[in-house]
């Protein structure tokens, strides 16, 4: 079992990671301290962890920098002897992709790079350095007092036909400038397992869902756009499938291989819970009908078949058996229940909708609305 004293979580202000430095301050027993890195973009807000900078101000850092700063990343390494890195920062949404790939290559591949290359530089004698120290550390956490931990998508394999599922072996066939993006970060970071004998752990995961997830993704467009009696836009026939996990359980998994994993392996993470989106947005209307009181009727009347994606992937689903049998992992929240919570955060939350709709959000919605339209 692996431990850590320091660890730099990149685009943490971001959804996933910052549910996941949630995580460790509240559920994971972690006691050491946490340093965030995030640019904030318009994904970044650092108001998802108010609470948490102000109760644990001793052992929650936050700096506003980018990771292709390799002078900053440096330093960062030295002045609070990083011992692991989670590395979730990343330009996320398949859309802009497609609009303006340019970010996706300089922060998700270059910016991968940089990070890297100053976890080598910083970590030299804390590892073998040596190729042959990786196929000697095989057991649970064998062979290496540092880590860096690579945040993945399942993205990176392509698109399936009607069987079958995701395994770690299957060849990847990324189909999107993002997908591109991050199926080059992961054999970047292979490389640097590889070649340097840099520790290294790798996570595919299925899609997300849940509190804090920026409204351009498809669970909190939808919900948002119900609260507001906007048109609910479905991308070609709707019958695209994808395999959605509770980001809490993501980020338990990313824990488990963070203390437990073979060094140099990859883990798929999924939720075994594939959905056809125009199903899921039928179950999620009846959820926040249940929760709003608005009919049925009348949110079923704001679906709006659009014009599909360039290039859609058809289907994702994960085999996620690897993580199990070998960590014993396994989700803990189930689909409707996770649903219902997401709704009921954004209820909640009207504040940190608004914080996030501003500005650099309703503008680019804006320019690229004609994109979603018929
Ligand atoms: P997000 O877009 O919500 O957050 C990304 C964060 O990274 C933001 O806080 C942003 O400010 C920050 N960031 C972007 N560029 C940066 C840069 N150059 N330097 C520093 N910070 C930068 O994304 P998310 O949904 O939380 O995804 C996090 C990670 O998980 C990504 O690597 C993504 O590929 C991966 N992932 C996401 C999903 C999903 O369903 N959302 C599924 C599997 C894997
Ligand atoms: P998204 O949340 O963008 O995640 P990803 O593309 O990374 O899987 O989209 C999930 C699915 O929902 C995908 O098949 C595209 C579809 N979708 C819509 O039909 N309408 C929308 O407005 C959005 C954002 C997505």
């Amino acid at each position: 079992m692996r431990s850590f004293s320091n660890i730099l979580v990149t685009g943490g202000a971001g959804f996933i990671g910052s549910n996941f430095i949630r995580y460790l301050f509240t559920d994971a027993g972690f006691s050491g301290r946490v340093i965030n890195l995030d640019a904030l973009t318009y994904a970044g807000n650092p108001q998802n962890l108010a609470d948490i900078a102000v109760q644990y101000k001793d052992r929650y850092v936050f700096v506003h920098g980018d990771i292709r700063d390799a002078a900053l990343v440096q330093k960062l390494f030295a002045d609070y002897a990083i011992d692991a890195v989670v590395h979730f920062a990343a330009e996320s949404h398949v859309d802009r992709s497609i609009l303006d790939p340019q970010s996706f290559i300089t922060t998700n591949v270059m910016g991968t790079y940089t990070l890297l290359e100053a976890a080598r530089q910083a970590w030299k004698g804390k590892y073998g350095d040596d190729p042959a120290t990786l196929s000697g550390a095989t057991g649970e956490g064998a062979g290496t007092s540092v880590l860096f931990h690579h945040i993945s998508t399942d993205e990176v394999y392509g698109s399936l036909g009607e069987e079958g599922a995701f395994k770690e072996t299957t060849p990847y066939d990324p189909r999107s400038p993002y997908s591109a993006s991050k199926a080059s970060s992961d054999f970047l970071v292979k490389a640097y397992g590889h070649t340097y004998g840099l520790p290294v752990t790798i996570s595919n995961c299925s899609n997300n869902y849940g509190p804090y997830q920026f409204p351009e993704k498809l669970i909190p467009l939808m919900i948002l756009n119900m609260l507001e009696d906007k048109p609910l836009p479905v991308y070609g026939d709707g019958k695209n499938i994808r395999d959605w996990l509770y980001v809490v359980d993501h980020n338990a998994a990313v824990w488990t291989i963070m203390a437990r994993g073979r060094i140099g392996e990859t883990y798929n993470i999924g939720g075994e819970n594939e959905w056809e989106n125009i199903r899921l947005l039928h179950r999620l209307i009846e959820i926040v009908s249940e929760e709003t009181g608005k009919p049925v009727w009348q949110l079923e009347a704001l679906v709006t078949y659009v014009k599909d994606r360039p290039g859609h992937d058809r289907r994702y689903a994960i085999d996620c058996s690897k993580l199990q049998n070998e960590l014993g992992w396994k989700q803990s929240v189930s689909f409707d229940e996770g649903l219902r919570h997401t709704v009921r955060w954004y209820l909640d939350n009207p504040e940190w909708i608004a914080s996030v709709r501003s500005g650099a959000y309703r503008s680019w919605i804006e320019k690229n609305y004609e994109h979603r339209t018929l």
